[in-house]
């Protein structure tokens, strides 16, 4: 069975999840392809069984070449190989038929509900209500994006 395990990627993340997907996919017996989407063209999702597409959300969707160019831009941004053109979005529409299980997986910015609870936890404010309801409206952000 051959899988193809493609990513967007800004900052690294999604790439890191990618890679660790096709890593488990192979122990799992699967043959499997894997790249971020700069490298690897829609039509080598022809013939397989398996096609993992990831990318970040920006702006509670897919990313833009606005979006792109704010993580690019970043000067904290260390991660070498930035996804600047074409993105996930453009990269989708060059996607010919596609095969009959289609696995889309998205990182989600959860990590700012952990650091918000853990700070609530560690600095004790007068009032931790407010926090609480930050990270609580962030995490439904989280999971309904
Ligand atoms: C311009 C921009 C907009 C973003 N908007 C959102 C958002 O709406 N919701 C969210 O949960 N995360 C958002 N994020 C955070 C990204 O989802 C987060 O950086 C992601 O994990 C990065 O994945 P990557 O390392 O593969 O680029 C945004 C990041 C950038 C740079």
């Amino acid at each position: 069975m051959k899988a193809l395990v493609v990513y967007e990627s800004l900052y690294g993340n999604t790439a890191a999840i990618g890679e660790v997907i096709a890593t488990s996919l192979r122990t799992h017996g699967l043959e499997v392809d894997a790249g971020p989407i700069s490298k690897v063209s829609p039509t080598s999702a022809v013939g397989v069984d398996l096609l993992v597409v990831g990318g970040p959300t920006h702006a509670h969707g897919m990313s833009k070449s606005s979006t792109r160019k704010t993580a690019v831009d970043d000067k904290k941004n260390s991660f070498p190989e930035p996804t600047v053109e074409p993105g996930l979005r453009e990269w989708l529409t060059g996607l010919p038929p596609v095969p009959t299980r289609v696995a889309c997986y998205e990182v989600l910015s959860l990590a700012a509900v952990v650091a918000t609870l853990v700070g609530v936890r560690r600095h004790r404010p007068d009032l931790a209500l407010p926090w609480y309801l930050l990270a609580a409206a962030r995490a439904v952000n989280v999971a309904g994006t």
